[in-house]
């Protein structure tokens, strides 16, 4: 027996707690067939917390996810709590999180489910066997930099303001990380700035280079322009495997990139922070998709990516290649087979609910294991 996991599950507000009753199915499943043990905590976060404990994180949750081997986050927010103050609002237990946990590292995968190759927004040729990284650094750069603003000036104008600045020590750390992912998968990264025009892409190009130099020559490192690599994206997408880019272009890279698949019940994400003495990093997994009020408490919610966040916990804070895997196969033979949640519905078929899917999934990991 492998030793005991300890695994933090915020199901947040919304379609949240819906869709992680559903992965929690298979954490107990894994659990009972496979040679791990999980010990799963549960929490609140968001509104759900603030409605019964004052504040959308509270510091013992905080404390538990500091302790945790790993957490699971659903989504957060709602209609429900919009008018709130800044510091109450749902959306502020996950920037916590974030923030005091140093979550520097952002992994968002584009993945095309061969069955679903159809709800790409590109011709199917081009998407179909799709499985790209995009890491972006999530607690530096233009977002965060000094100095920032709005003033006024002697005539009167005004000029808004802000500063993209990494030190070097931020770009190494982030490209380790996507230097050690380029291991596991396709050994190829591309590191996207724009050195033409920005000092700080100047600076990232060359920390990179010369990381790549000393510790992964056995990685295959190039380089290109974010604008290249946004038409790249759209035009030819296959020819990546892990790009690393900074906060400002990664946010609107993976959005770019998550189209790609087409389909936002699907897309999981992953915020690694920095390796502790045995090499573990501190990590938050949750979907891309936010709370769906619009459908929540009705069943039709899409468990899948919240799913999918699992499996990437199972990769890559627990080295549990093999059943990662095994989930991501059972999710593509119950699409093929048209087991489908309202949002990838086939045409001609009912969609089944959420609680179906799940059920559905594991059967269909009991006839793969
Ligand atoms: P959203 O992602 O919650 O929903 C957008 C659309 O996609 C909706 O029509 C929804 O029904 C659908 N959808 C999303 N996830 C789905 C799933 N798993 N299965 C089937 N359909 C799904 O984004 P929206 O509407 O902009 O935001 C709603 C609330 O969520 C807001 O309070 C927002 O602040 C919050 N939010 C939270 C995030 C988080 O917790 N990380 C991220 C994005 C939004
Ligand atoms: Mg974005």
């Amino acid at each position: 027996m492998t030793a005991n996991k300890k695994l933090l599950v915020l199901p947040g507000d919304g379609i949240g707690p819906e869709v992680m009753d559903e992965v929690e199915r298979v954490v107990e499943w894994l659990d009972a067939k496979r040679r791990v043990t999980f010990s799963v905590e549960r929490a609140l976060v968001g509104g759900s917390a603030y409605d019964a404990e004052g504040t959308p994180l509270t510091d013992a949750t905080m404390a538990k996810a500091q302790g945790a081997d790993a957490v699971l986050l659903g989504a957060v927010g709602g209609p429900k709590w919009e008018k709130l103050p800044f510091e109450h609002r749902p959306e502020r237990g996950l920037l916590r999180l974030r923030k005091e946990m140093a979550l520097f590292a952002n992994l968002r995968p584009a993945q095309v489910f061969e069955p679903l190759v159809d709800a790409s927004s590109l011709k199917p040729d081009l998407v179909r066997g799709l499985d790209i990284m995009i890491l972006r650094e999530l607690t530096g750069g233009v977002y965060f930099g000094e100095p920032r603003g709005i003033e006024t000036l002697p005539n009167g104008e005004k000029r808004g303001f802000n500063t993209q600045s990494y030190t070097t020590s931020e770009i190494e750390r982030v490209a380790r990380v996507g230097f050690e992912l380029a291991r596991k998968r396709s050994n190829k990264l591309c590191s996207v700035e724009k050195a033409n025009v920005m000092e700080s892409g100047v600076l990232w190009r060359e920390v990179v280079q010369a990381l790549g130099d000393k510790d992964y020559p056995d990685v295959e490192l190039s380089h290109m322009y974010a604008d290249n690599c946004a038409m790249q994206l759209v035009r030819a997408p296959k020819q990546f495997d892990v790009i690393v880019t900074d906060n400002l272009f990664g946010d609107i890279l993976s959005d770019c990139a998550a189209m790609l698949t087409g389909s936002l019940g699907m897309l999981p994400s992953a915020s690694l922070g920095a390796a502790d003495e045995s090499g573990r990093r501190k990590a938050l997994y949750e979907p891309v998709h936010g709370s769906a009020p619009d459908i929540a408490g009705k069943g039709l919610a899409n468990p899948l990516a919240t799913l999918m966040s699992f499996a990437m916990m199972l990769r890559y804070s627990f080295d549990m290649d093999e059943d990662a895997a095994l989930i991501e196969d059972a999710v593509e033979k119950l699409l093929a087979k048209g087991v489908r949640t309202a949002d990838i519905r086939l045409e001609g078929r009912a969609p089944v609910s959420t609680q179906e899917m799940g059920k559905a999934l594991i059967a269909e990991l009991e006839t793969l294991a």
